[in-house]
């Protein structure tokens, strides 16, 4: 049974854990923490019991919410745990005031390309080599 609830300052090392194993430039737990500080943004997190099994965030700049940080332990994916994360992310997002949501993803991520656009996301442009270890262009996603 997935639980999923608001990130607060306390959970900030669980999520640089999990972010960690997920990514190769991870975020630190100080991040974290003034992002669940921040009332211009929104992290959901999964749990298992006591186990962080995804999170993912939005931050909304006038209107606009650009979504980061989705991940879900490896151990748990491909079992919609990303997916009820988004449905809850963009319900949130809504009541805050986002109308429209951006996020960027590696050229090469195919899980989290099929994720996105099973939620409607479209492919609005490219940034050239964004992204380093490995170097890859960036695809840039809307959903208005
Ligand atoms: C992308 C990620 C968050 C998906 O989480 P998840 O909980 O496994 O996703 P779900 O189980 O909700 O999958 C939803 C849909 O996404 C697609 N999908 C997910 N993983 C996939 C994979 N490995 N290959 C192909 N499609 C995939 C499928 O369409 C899937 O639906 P289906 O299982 O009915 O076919 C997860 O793979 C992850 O954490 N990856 C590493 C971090 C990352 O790249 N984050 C995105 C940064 S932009």
């Amino acid at each position: 049974m997935i639980e999923i609830r608001r990130m607060r300052p306390e959970d900030a090392e669980a999520a640089a854990r999990l972010e960690a194993v997920c990514f190769s430039h991870p975020w630190s737990a100080k991040a974290f923490a003034q992002c669940a500080a921040d009332e211009n943004v929104c992290y959901l997190m999964a749990w298992e019991g006591e186990k962080l099994v995804g999170n993912c965030g939005v931050r909304n700049i006038a209107g606009d919410g650009e979504i980061t940080n989705v991940a879900v332990d490896p151990a748990c994916r491909r079992q919609r745990v990303g997916t009820e994360l988004m449905n809850k992310l963009l319900e949130t997002g809504r009541s805050m005031g986002i109308e429209a949501f951006t996020l960027e993803v590696r050229a090469s991520n195919q899980a989290a390309i099929r994720l996105y656009e099973s939620f409607g996301f479209l492919l609005e442009g490219t940034r050239r080599n964004f992204y380093e270890d490995p170097r890859e262009d960036a695809l840039i996603y809307w959903k208005r």
